[in-house]
C-alpha cells in the first residue's frame, strides 16, 4: 500500500516477515521430520503431514515414531542418565548456559518457525513464547549451579517421558526439559502432532550446545506414540494437554511407581470489580482470552463482571474487539492468528453452534477464508451454562455479571477446574482478600498471563496437580536422597481367648468429632500376640467414608492462623503424653513388642515438631524480571485420606495427622487394620485436645475395602498411600475420578517431604506502578 493511500485511509498496512530462512531449514532437512535419539536425527519418514494452518500448506512430512521407536529413545536416555548426573551440577549448568545462548542466537528462525508451525501471530511468538523459553532454560542454569549446596538431599528422579501439546510448542518443551536436565534426569520428549518443528531446531540446537547424546531425545508422532512413552520404562511422565488424556495417562500409570505431573485444562475466571480501571481491564482481557487465538490453558474465558458497570463494559469490549486484526500470524501488525488445525476449528465452531443461551457477538473485523475465528463474547450465561463449565480452547468469551465480592468467588470457584484466576480492582485490601479465597494455581491482580521462569505454574481439582518454574517446580523432578522402605506388611493375631480388659471397652469411629458406631454396623475381634481377646474395632465402610469427607470439608481448619495450628498440636502433645503408660501398654499388648513407650515418646516428638513446623513453613517472593511481585503462598492441598502404616500404629497415625494439621488440611486416617485399638484411644485425646470438628477422623477395618472408595472419593484432593504398594494402586488406579494426588510418604525424619506433601503453590502476582 502507498503511503499517501495510508495518510488518507490511516488503515494499517502490512509488515509482513520473512519465512525463507524457517523454510530453508526445512529443505535442507529433506523435508522430512523425525525423531533425534542419542544425539543424532534418525531418517524420518513422511507418515503425517504437518502444515501451516494459515494457509493449509505442507510444511513437512514427520515420522509416526512406533512403539520400538520409543522403547529406542528411552533406553537411549537409560544408558546416558548416570553420566549426566555424575558430572554434577555446574558441568549441567554450563551446558543449560549453552543451550539458553544458542536459542537466543537462533530465536528469529525460532519465531518463525513457531508462526509458521502453530498459526500464532509472529508478535507473540517472537515476543513472548521465545523469549520466555531462553529465560527458562537461564533460570535452570542456574538452579543445575546451585543443586549441590541449595538441594544436597536431592537427587534425580532418572528418566523422564514428557508429552506436551500445541499451543506453546517451544516454551512447553523449554518447561519441561529445562527443570529436568538442571536435576539430572534424562528425557524423552513428545511434541504434539500439530506443532513439531521448533523441537526439530532444538534438538539441532542440542548437538551445536554440547548435550551429550542420549541426554535429551525427541519421538515424533500422535497419541499413540505419547500412549507408548507413558507405557515405556521411564521413571516419571510430565504431561500438558487436555483434561481427558491426563485422565488416561493417571490410569495407565496407576501402580506403575511413575512419579506423575499433569498440567491440564481450565475455565478460569476473570472477574471485574465496579471499582477496577475498565480500559486497562478491557486491555487485558484482550490479552486474557484473544492471546494465541484463546488455545491458552490458562486463558481468561469466564468474564465475571459486577453487575454495575456490566453494559458499559461489555459496550467498551466490543468495540476494542472490533479494532482486532485477524488474519497472517507472519504479518507483524496482526492480533489474531490462526486456529491451530481445521480439527480444532470445527470443535469450536461446534460447543458455539450449539449454545443456545444468552447472546453472542462476533467481532465486526474482517476474517479471512480458513483456519481463523472471530473473537466473540456471549453474554448473558448463567454459571451452570455448557459454555461457563467446559474448556472451549478458542477465542471465545462467556459472561455472567455477580453483585457481591462474596458471590464472585462462589461463581468463580464454580468449575471443576483451578488452574489461574484474574482479578481487576484498584482496592488492594479487596484484591489481597480475595486472592487466596480462588481455587486456582495462579492469581494474576490488575494483570493477566504474566510467566516467568521463577515463578510456578500449575492447577488444583481437575486441572492437574505439580508446579512448573521456581523451587517448587525442581521438586517435580528430583526425589529425596534416602530411598523410602516399602512398609511392611504385619498379619493380624488370631485367638479365641476371653476379654483381657474387666469392663468391656466400646471402641468407635471417630467422624466429625464425636464417637460413632459404624455405618454397617459390623465388629471385628483384635486378639493379641497370644490370642487373647483385646477389643473389638468397627468395620469402617463407604458411607462412613461419605460421613467423613463431609466433616472435614465443613470444618474451616484451612482458615485458621499458624499459632492456633500450632496451639492445638502442643495441646495434643500436652494430653498424649499425659497418657503415655497407658498408650504404651496397649502398644505392646497388640504387638507383643515392649517398645510401646518408646513410640508414645515418639508421637509427642512428632505433635512437637509439627506444631514448630506450623506457622514456620513459609512462602516466597519471587524475584520476576518485571515490576510486579510474584508471591508463592504456601495453601493446604485440602481434604487429605490417609492409609496409616501397621509398622508404629501410634507413630503411623499421628505422623500424617500432624503433618496435615500443621499446613492447614484435615484429615481422615485409616487405621493400621491389625492395630486399630490405639486409634481409637487415640479419640480420646483429640476430644480432650480442642481439635475441632471434622479435622480429623478416624475410620478402622481392612484397608482393602476403604483403598478403592479413598480412590474414587470426589471430594478428596488427595491420599496418603503409607500402607503399601498393593493398596497404593488401588487407590491409583480410582484417583483419576477427580485427578487426585497421590503420594506415598517420605522418611519420619523428612519434615520438609510430609509439609510439601500438604501444601501447594498459589503464585499470586502483583504488578506495580501506575
Ligand atoms: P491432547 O491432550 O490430545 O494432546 C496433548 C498431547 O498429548 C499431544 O502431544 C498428543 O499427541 C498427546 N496424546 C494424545 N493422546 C495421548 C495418549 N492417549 N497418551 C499419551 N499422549 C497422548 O489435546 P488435543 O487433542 O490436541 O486437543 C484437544 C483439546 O484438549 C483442546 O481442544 C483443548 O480443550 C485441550 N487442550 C488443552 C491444553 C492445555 O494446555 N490445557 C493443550 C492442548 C489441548
Ligand atoms: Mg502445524
Amino acid at each position: 500500500m502507498p503511503i499517501e493511500t495510508i495518510f488518507d485511509t490511516m488503515e494499517y498496512g502490512t509488515a509482513p516477515e520473512d519465512r525463507s530462512i524457517a523454510l530453508q531449514w526445512i529443505a535442507n532437512h529433506g523435508g522430512l521430520i523425525g525423531p533425534y535419539v542419542n544425539g543424532a536425527f534418525a531418517p524420518a519418514r513422511d507418515d503425517l503431514t504437518i502444515r501451516n494452518p494459515a494457509t493449509g500448506e505442507k510444511l513437512a512430512g514427520m515420522t509416526l515414531c512406533t512403539k520400538d521407536e520409543v522403547t529406542e529413545a528411552v533406553q537411549s536416555a537409560r544408558a546416558a542418565q548416570p553420566d549426566w548426573q555424575k558430572a554434577g551440577g555446574p558441568a549441567r549448568a554450563r551446558v543449560l548456559y549453552a543451550l539458553a545462548r544458542l536459542m537466543q542466537k537462533h530465536a528469529r528462525l525460532l519465531a518463525v518457525t513457531e508462526s509458521l508451525d502453530n498459526g500464532k501471530p509472529i508478535r507473540e511468538s517472537r515476543d513472548i513464547d521465545i523469549p520466555l523459553a531462553i529465560r527458562h532454560f537461564y533460570h535452570h542454569a542456574g538452579h543445575a549451579q546451585l543443586m549441590p549446596s541449595a538441594l544436597s538431599d536431592r537427587v534425580a528422579l532418572g528418566v523422564c517421558g514428557q508429552i506436551i501439546p500445541w499451543n506453546f510448542p517451544l516454551l512447553m518443551l523449554a518447561w519441561k526439559i529445562a527443570p529436568a536436565l538442571a536435576m539430572g534426569n534424562t528425557v524423552v520428549l513428545k511434541p504434539a502432532e500439530y506443532t513439531p518443528m521448533t523441537a526439530m531446531i532444538f534438538a539441532d540446537i542440542c548437538s551445536q550446545a554440547g548435550v551429550p547424546p542420549g541426554v535429551v531425545n525427541i519421538v515424533t508422532g500422535d497419541g499413540s506414540t505419547g500412549a507408548a512413552l507413558v507405557d515405556a520404562s521411564v521413571d516419571k511422565i510430565a504431561f500438558t494437554g487436555s483434561t481427558s488424556v491426563g485422565r488416561q495417562i493417571q490410569e495407565a500409570t496407576a501402580g506403575s511407581g511413575k512419579s506423575l505431573t499433569l498440567e491440564l485444562g481450565g475455565k478460569s475466571p476473570y472477574i471485574v470489580f465496579d471499582d477496577a480501571d475498565i480500559d486497562s481491564a478491557v486491555e487485558g482481557l484482550v490479552d486474557a482470552i484473544w492471546f494465541n487465538q484463546g488455545q491458552v490453558c490458562c486463558a481468561g474465558s469466564r468474564l465475571l463482571i459486577h453487575e454495575a458497570i456490566a453494559d458499559d463494559f461489555h459496550n467498551r469490549l466490543k468495540a476494542r474487539m472490533d479494532k482486532l486484526r485477524i488474519g497472517d500470524p507472519l504479518d507483524k501488525s496482526i492480533d489474531v492468528g490462526a486456529i491451530v488445525d481445521p480439527i480444532q476449528l470445527q470443535q469450536i465452531q461446534a460447543l458455539v453452534q450449539a449454545n443456545t443461551a444468552g447472546q453472542t457477538y462476533h467481532a465486526q473485523t474482517p476474517v479471512p477464508e480458513g483456519c481463523f475465528y472471530p473473537p466473540t463474547l456471549i453474554t448473558g450465561l448463567h454459571p451452570a451454562d455448557t459454555l461457563m463449565q467446559e474448556e472451549i480452547f478458542g477465542p471465545v468469551l462467556v459472561s455472567t455479571t455477580f453483585r457481591t465480592p462474596a458471590e464472585a468467588v462462589e461463581i468463580a470457584n464454580n468449575s471443576k477446574y483451578g488452574l489461574a484466576a484474574t482479578l481487576w480492582t484498584e482496592n488492594i485490601n479487596l484484591a489481597l482478600e480475595i486472592a487466596p479465597k480462588l481455587v486456582a494455581g495462579v492469581v494474576w491482580v490488575n494483570a493477566t498471563n504474566l510467566f516467568d521462569a521463577a515463578a510456578g505454574f500449575g492447577g488444583t481439582r481437575e486441572s492437574g496437580f505439580g508446579r512448573e518454574g521456581g523451587w517448587e517446580g525442581l521438586q517435580a523432578y528430583s526425589k529425596p536422597r534416602q530411598p523410602l522402605p516399602e512398609p511392611a506388611q504385619v498379619t493380624p493375631f488370631t485367638g479365641q481367648g476371653a476379654a483381657a480388659d474387666d469392663i468391656d471397652r466400646t471402641a468407635k469411629l471417630f467422624i466429625g468429632g464425636k464417637q460413632a458406631r459404624p455405618d454397617g454396623g459390623y465388629s471385628q475381634a483384635i486378639f493379641g500376640p497370644k490370642g487373647q481377646l483385646l477389643g473389638h474395632a468397627p468395620i469402617a465402610n463407604r458411607k462412613d467414608i461419605r460421613n467423613a469427607v463431609q466433616a472435614q470439608l465443613a470444618c474451616g481448619w484451612g482458615k485458621t492462623t499458624g499459632h492456633l495450628r500450632a496451639q492445638i498440636l502442643y495441646y495434643l502433645a500436652e494430653n498424649l503424653a499425659a497418657q503415655t503408660s497407658r498408650f504404651a501398654e496397649r502398644l505392646d499388648a497388640m504387638t507383643g513388642l515392649t517398645t510401646g513407650a518408646e513410640e508414645v515418646r515418639a508421637a509427642v516428638d512428632v505433635l512437637f515438631t509439627y506444631a514448630a513446623w506450623a506457622d514456620k513453613f513459609e512462602g516466597r517472593a519471587k524475584s520476576v524480571p518485571m515490576r510486579a511481585v510474584a508471591l508463592a503462598m504456601r495453601e493446604p492441598v485440602g481434604a487429605i485420606a490417609a492409609l496409616c502404616s501397621d509398622q508404629h500404629p501410634l507413630l503411623g497415625l499421628v505422623t500424617p495427622m500432624a503433618a496435615a494439621l500443621s499446613t492447614g488440611n484435615s484429615i481422615t486416617l485409616c487405621a493400621s487394620a491389625p492395630f486399630p485399638l490405639v486409634a481409637t484411644d487415640f479419640s480420646h485425646i483429640l476430644e480432650a485436645s480442642d481439635v475441632p470438628a471434622g479435622v480429623v477422623n478416624i475410620l478402622t477395618g481392612p484397608q482393602a475395602d476403604l483403598a478403592p472408595h479413598l480412590g474414587a472419593h470426589m471430594g478428596l484432593e488427595t491420599v496418603w498411600c503409607l500402607s503399601g504398594a498393593e493398596l497404593t494402586q488401588e487407590v491409583q488406579a480410582r484417583a483419576s475420578s477427580n485427578i487426585k494426588r497421590v503420594w506415598q510418604g517420605a522418611a519420619q525424619d523428612d519434615h520438609d517431604s510430609w509439609l510439601d506433601a500438604g501444601t501447594e503453590i498459589k503464585t499470586i502476582w502483583i504488578p506495580y506502578g501506575e
